[in-house]
C-alpha cells in the first residue's frame, strides 16, 4: 500500500522552496524512468537533467513564468525522437542482441516488420508515438519521486519549439515533450498544498467487464 500512500502524498507542487534533492534520490528517480517499458523496447526519448540556473531562467521565461522551474533542484526535460528511421531503430536492436549474446541478425526480421508498419505512417505519427512512450517514463519518475518524498510537477505548459531551441534538440533529432521539476514544496506559500486531491469517482473511472 505504500505506493498508494505516496501517490496521495504527492501533488502537482505549485511553489517549491529551492532546497536541493540529494544525488541518490535523483538517481533513483532517473533509474525508474530508465526502466520504463516502451513499444518494441525502443526507448525513443531522452531525459535532460538541468540544474544550470541560467538555463533554468531561460526555460521559465518560455514556460508561462512557472516558478517551479527556477525554484526546483533539478529540472527533467523529457524529449522524444522527432521521427523513426530504419537505422535509428536498427541501432537499438543491435545493442539488444549484442547485450543478450544473440546472433547479429536475430532481430532483423522484426526490424523489417516494424519498419514496414511505421514508415508509411509518416513523421508526425512517429513523433507522436515516440512522445507517448516518454509519458510512461514520466509517470514512473513521478511515482519514484513520491516514494523518495521529492516533490515533482509534471508540465506541458511551455513553448515546445522555443525549448527545443534552448537545448539544441532539433540537431539531436529530438523534440521536447514534458518537464518535471524536482524539489521540495514551499508549504507556507503553495496555494495547492492543503487542497483535497480530486479524481473522477472510481465507479465512473473503472468499468468492469465480467
Ligand atoms: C501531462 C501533464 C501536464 C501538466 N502540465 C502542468 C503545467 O504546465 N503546470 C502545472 O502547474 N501543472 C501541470 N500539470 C499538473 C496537473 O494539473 C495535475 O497533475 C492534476 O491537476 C492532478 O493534480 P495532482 O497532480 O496534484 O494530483 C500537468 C500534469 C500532467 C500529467
Amino acid at each position: 500500500m505504500s505506493l498508494i500512500k505516496n501517490l496521495n502524498w504527492r501533488y502537482a507542487t505549485k511553489k517549491m522552496n529551492g532546497a536541493v534533492v540529494p544525488q541518490e534520490k535523483l538517481d533513483y528517480i532517473l533509474d525508474a524512468a530508465h526502466l520504463a517499458p516502451s513499444s518494441s523496447g525502443l526507448q525513443p526519448y531522452k531525459i535532460f537533467v538541468i540544474s544550470d540556473r541560467e538555463v533554468l531562467a531561460k526555460i521559465r521565461a518560455i514556460a508561462f513564468d512557472q516558478s517551479q522551474i527556477t525554484d526546483c533542484s533539478h529540472l527533467l526535460v523529457f524529449a522524444a525522437w522527432d521521427k523513426y528511421t530504419y537505422d535509428r531503430m536498427g541501432e537499438v536492436f543491435k545493442r539488444t542482441v549484442q547485450e543478450r549474446g544473440l546472433p547479429d541478425d536475430a532481430m532483423n526480421a522484426y526490424l523489417d516488420r516494424v519498419w514496414s508498419t511505421y514508415e508509411p505512417l509518416g513523421q508526425e505519427w512517429h513523433a507522436a508515438h515516440a512522445a507517448k512512450q516518454s509519458y510512461i517514463a514520466l509517470g514512473l519518475a513521478i511515482a519514484a519521486a513520491a516514494e523518495q518524498k521529492v516533490d515533482a510537477t509534471p508540465m506541458e505548459g511551455f513553448l515546445h519549439e522555443q525549448l527545443d531551441e534552448i537545448l539544441g534538440l532539433a540537431g539531436q533529432g529530438l523534440k521536447s515533450v514534458t518537464l518535471l521539476p524536482l524539489g521540495y514544496r514551499d508549504e507556507a506559500n503553495d496555494w495547492l498544498v492543503n487542497l483535497k486531491k480530486v479524481r473522477t469517482p472510481v465507479e465512473e473511472f473503472i468499468t468492469e467487464v465480467k
